[in-house]
């Protein structure tokens, strides 16, 4: 049976802890689902798979074109889509209109936005209430690497105290799960300790309610990774060797 909100909330509660990770194509979603991962984003940080240095420029129709793959591979995780930059933060309406476009048009069971208090309070309130499922995502904001760059976050007291304060206020809208990114372990820990819905972490420590990677960065299909991230295999050197192998057996005619 797929995953639910309810059920991610329920092992928040049992202390069972949430295993997620990103994709971006059927093949990559079907392994992951049949491996038992709980939760797939269909994370804005494709953008760097498909080529780009940041989040910034992809599209809502690229995310939704590559959701819709991950939907045909996935049958039990709990499948959830990031509303990239600039289409849910000009007003309530366009996210709304984003939003909806993801459901109806990939089966994603929900969306993820990044920012907080006052910003998007309302924005995930409105969201809610029309129905649609959103996590929340603070402390590092990879939509604002122009202001923040990709630094840690949280780490005076005044800025853990605000992000603090707007995971609480994200929770407060409607939020069902609130992503915490690249900030210190002992303030997801708090997060984790104040919130009832569940916290899924990256770079911010093992004391959250779930964690996830960057799928390519845990394959080693990434050219670089951040600092928080772990590779459990090296597909580069493992897609290298396979293709000189194939060109070397063609161009000595051993293949076929
Ligand atoms: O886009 C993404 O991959 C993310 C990560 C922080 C998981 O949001």
């Amino acid at each position: 049976m797929a995953i639910t909100t309810q059920q991610l909330i329920q092992w928040k509660q049992q202390g069972r802890s949430i295993v997620a990770l990103t994709a971006w194509d059927y093949a990559i979603a079907q392994l992951l689902d049949a491996a038992g991962v709980d939760l797939i984003l269909v994370g804005d940080s494709m953008a760097v798979v498909l080529g780009h240095e940041t989040t910034l420029p992809i599209t809502l129709d690229e995310m939704i074109y590559h959701a819709k793959a991950v939907r045909r591979g996935v049958r039990r995780a709990f499948l959830l889509v990031d509303l990239p930059f600039l289409t849910y933060q000009e007003s309530i309406q366009q996210a709304i209109h984003s939003a909806g476009r993801v459901l109806k048009e990939t089966g994603a069971q929900g969306v993820k936005l990044e920012g907080g208090y006052p910003e998007m309070v309302e924005t995930v309130a409105r969201l809610v209430k029309a129905g649609i499922p959103v996590m929340g995502h603070v402390g590092l904001t990879p939509q604002s690497v122009h202001q923040l760059g990709l630094r840690q976050q949280g780490k005076s007291e005044e800025a853990s105290e605000r992000i603090l304060n707007e995971a609480i206020a994200l929770e407060q809208a409607g939020a069902f799960a609130m992503l915490l990114e690249h900030i210190p372990a002992d303030l997801a820990m708090h997060i984790t300790q104040k919130l009832t819905i569940p916290t899924i972490g990256i770079g911010a420590g093992p004391h959250c309610d779930g964690q996830v990677l960057v799928t390519s960065d845990v394959l080693g299909l990434a050219e670089k990774n951040p600092p928080f991230a772990k590779v459990y295999t090296n597909l580069r050197e493992t897609i290298t060797k396979a293709v000189q192998d194939y060109a070397l057996e063609v161009r000595e005619r051993k293949f076929p």
